[in-house]
């Protein structure tokens, strides 16, 4: 081996020796991503269930204000831009009838309506059924979505919180 060649080889060495003490440094200190999502954690989201007994159906009514461009609950009403929401629990999604403007992804999706399922995709409407075709934010508030969800169940035949059978 020349010099040059020798040199470069412990060079190497050298480097990775620094390198893999740097890498112990990283690992002995605190990480800032960690300290970073401690300091803005969101809060735990409390189950389904009580956030629904905790639900109040004045404040739902307020939140449902956002969905009235597109749906309708009341018995009757009909279709907007998006589907009646008339007993929509326990209904299959995506078979409203007379409602034309169903996303494919939403026919194939295979769901019942549940208020769980609903708190799911007012959470992340676009992640929730990937494809679907409603314009909305959803309601990114775990306890207006639980408000919301129990003053829409109001609209059904025997008005109850519970989910239907
Ligand atoms: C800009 C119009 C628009 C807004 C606002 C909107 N939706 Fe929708 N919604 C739609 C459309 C369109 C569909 C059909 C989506 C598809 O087929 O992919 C839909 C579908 C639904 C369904 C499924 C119905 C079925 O028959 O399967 C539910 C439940 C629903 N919306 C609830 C809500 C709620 C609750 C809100 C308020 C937070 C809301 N939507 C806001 C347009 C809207």
């Amino acid at each position: 081996m020349n010099a040059f060649a020798s040199h470069v080889v412990s060079g190497g060495k050298a480097r990775a020796g620094m390198i893999a003490a740097a890498l112990v440094v990283l690992a002995l200190l605190p990480s800032p991503r960690l300290m970073a999502a401690d300091a803005t954690a969101p809060a735990i989201v409390p189950p389904f269930a009580e956030r629904l007994a905790a639900a109040d159906l004045v404040r739902g009514r307020v939140v449902f204000g956002a969905c009235r461009t597109c749906h309708y609950p009341d018995r009757g009403a009909g279709h907007q831009n998006g589907p009646s929401l008339w007993s929509i629990f326990g209904k299959q999604a995506g078979t409203q009838v007379g409602f034309a403007y169903y996303s494919q992804a939403l026919k194939d999706s295979g769901l019942v309506w549940s208020p769980e399922y609903l708190d799911a995709w007012l959470a992340d409407p676009s992640g929730f059924v990937p494809g679907n075709m409603m314009m909305s934010l959803g309601v990114p508030d775990p306890q207006q979505r639980a408000d919301l969800i129990a003053y829409l169940m109001q609209f059904r035949e025997t008005p109850t919180q519970s989910p239907p059978p």
